[in-house]
């Protein structure tokens, strides 16, 4: 009389083993914490990534893997604490699926041990030291890093007659990294560094080193700063007569910044650079994303957006291949994607889980009345040199 019951109940905990638990949180809406400085010095990288999330969402709709997808965006005005308070509430308050973000290194260090401890994956859009994606497994990167950027402009340098250089670099883990792979593929190619100058990633004062660079008196000049600073770069070295000076004028392309780089004048005219993406790169698919963008916004994208652009497309891929999964599931459905970006074709490599991708060598000119990068040459399908340590 008293076996039927027991094995209904064998049979009822056996389904449910098989189940997937119907947690609230799995049938809900897929949260992204989206960490920005959308105030504050770093305020254009917010504000060109928070675009370009809206017009992914615009474009692709508010659902991937049969949920929604919502997007909770806040502010730490690129200050490291914050960043790592927010993270922490967006995870343990809000439960998001994803964190986001991350304008400046220091940031998105500072979120690392979050992303790890409570297995979230954390797709940096912005921020661009090496050594990132080594700060946690659960790190993917859709931006790019400074040694992709300087190692190409260094081998452009040595073929044109460049052979002693000054490095000058925003003084955190960005500027270190373009300052050593810019100025080692320079001696390995047999030039000169005559100097390394560098200057506070907080309010710079460009006045000291560029006399010190007039003093020197290098064939060229090789800068990093991080978007935002290079209109005030490029007045000062303007203003000191620099560029009739004879000393030439090179850099990544965070300094010759869509974002900035039409109010920049005919100091930046000829500026050869490196970076990987231009608003002005000539594809059919980064036309497309030019002219969507313009029409929404009132300024031209630059990398940060493209960075911020991707990286959605990462989420909703894998969400989509995960069938809205969450955790180590999403962040294996993110290893190893292939798509057309507006920078052109795109691999997050499966072991690393940072970007493959082109890098360009461009030139600052004039197309139709605005000054633009003018991409003239490439390194195709570049890996980060920083992890072939
Ligand atoms: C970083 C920030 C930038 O604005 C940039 O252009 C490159 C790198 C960074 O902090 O990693």
């Amino acid at each position: 009389m008293h076996r039927r019951p027991l094995i209904h109940a064998f049979a009822a905990a056996a389904l449910a083993a098989l189940m997937p638990p119907a947690h609230a949180a799995d049938t809900g809406p897929i949260k992204i914490g989206l960490i920005l400085p959308m105030t504050g010095q770093q305020a254009s990288t917010g504000r060109q990534i928070d675009a370009a999330v809206k017009l992914w969402q615009a474009q692709n709709g508010n659902k991937a893997g049969g949920r929604n997808v919502e997007v909770i965006l806040k502010d730490d005005a690129s200050v490291p604490d914050n960043t790592r308070r927010l993270a922490q509430e967006l995870v343990v308050n809000d439960k998001v699926a994803v964190l986001a973000g991350f304008g400046i290194t220091p940031s998105a260090m500072a979120t690392a041990p979050i992303a790890t401890q409570s297995k979230t994956p954390m797709v940096v859009m912005a921020a661009a030291t090496s050594a990132i994606t080594e700060a946690s497994p659960f790190i993917v990167r859709t931006s790019f890093t400074l040694p992709q950027a300087a190692v190409g402009l260094a081998e452009w340098a040595a073929k044109n007659k460049i052979k002693k250089v000054v490095t000058l670099v925003a003084d955190y883990g960005p500027g270190f990294d373009a300052e050593k792979y810019f100025a080692d593929r320079i001696v390995l190619n047999g030039g000169q560094v005559l100097d390394k100058l560098r200057t506070p990633l907080r309010a710079p004062d460009f006045a000291p080193v560029l006399q010190k660079v007039r003093d020197v008196n290098p064939d060229a000049l090789f800068v990093f700063l991080p978007s935002g600073q290079g209109a005030a770069f490029m007045k000062q070295f303007a203003e000191r007569g620099l560029d009739k000076s004879g000393i030439r004028l090179i850099a990544t392309g965070d300094v010759t910044d869509d974002d900035q780089l039409a109010d920049m004048g005919d100091v930046a005219l000829g500026v050869v650079n490196s970076h990987h993406y231009s608003a002005a790169h000539d594809s059919p698919t980064n036309k497309k994303f030019v002219a969507a963008f313009q029409a929404a916004n009132k300024f031209r994208p630059n990398f940060m957006a493209v960075g911020g652009y991707d990286g959605m497309r990462v989420i909703y891929n894998a969400l989509n291949a995960s069938k809205g999964a969450t955790g180590e599931a999403l962040l294996a459905a993110m290893k190893g994607q292939i798509f057309e970006s507006p920078r052109g074709p795109v691999l997050i490599d499966g072991q690393t889980r940072d970007i493959v991708q082109d890098m360009y060598i461009r030139k600052v000119e004039r197309v139709g009345g605005q000054l633009y990068n003018v991409e003239f040459d490439s390194i195709k399908a570049m890996k980060d040199p920083g992890k072939s340590k």
